[in-house]
């Protein structure tokens, strides 16, 4: 039960929401990494940009852009460090055009995935998992990949049996 850890970057403010923008006061995918832990147990580990993103929708969905387009790393509030004690991780972010917020790579990066199994959970307004698989196996080297899950946003707080059983099948 306790070798699991739930890595995940949420961000609560204005959001697309079924093709409307929404003020958020609880992010979708900490929604989802909650339910990941109520499922099969572990650590919740939240990623926290030292710099915040901004809470209008356009002007975070602009500085997004950029960062992916520069590749760049933010700097976080807190690194872990260490996942020896773990078995299992799970990733969880939301779409950023098409793959996880930088921030999530900010946090992979330092990480040592030999022999870990890992998974992905994207929340998303329409794209799926976009090119997320791809980029985690790039950033968790040495690690095996277990089946990402992609969830509708919208839909996060009415999706806890999908997300359980999920993740009680990937453990
Ligand atoms: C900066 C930004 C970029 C986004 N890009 C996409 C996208 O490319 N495809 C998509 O389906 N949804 C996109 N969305 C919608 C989010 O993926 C979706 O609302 C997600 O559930 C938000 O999760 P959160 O509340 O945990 O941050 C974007 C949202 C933001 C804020």
């Amino acid at each position: 039960m306790e070798n699991n850890l739930i890595l995940y970057y949420s961000r609560k403010g204005e959001n697309y929401w079924n093709g409307e923008i929404r003020n958020l006061e609880k992010g979708n995918t900490r929604i989802a990494a909650e339910f990941i832990r109520n499922a099969v147990g572990g650590d919740l580990f939240e990623i926290e940009t030292v710099r915040e993103y901004p809470a209008d929708y356009h002007a975070c969905a602009d500085l997004a852009k950029r960062e992916l387009h520069d590749d760049v790393r933010p700097v976080l509030k807190n690194y872990l460090d260490n996942i020896d004690e773990y078995e299992n991780i799970f990733v969880c972010g939301p779409c950023w055009w098409g793959t996880f917020p930088m921030a999530v790579f900010s946090q992979l990066e330092r990480l040592d995935f030999t022999g870990k199994k890992v998974m992905a959970l994207m929340t998303n307004e329409g794209s799926g998992l976009g090119f997320c698989e791809k980029d985690l196996r790039k950033a968790c080297k040495r690690a095996v990949f277990g089946n990402a899950l992609a969830v509708h946003g919208a839909e996060t707080a009415d999706s806890e049996s999908l997300i359980a059983e999920w993740a009680k099948s990937e453990v």
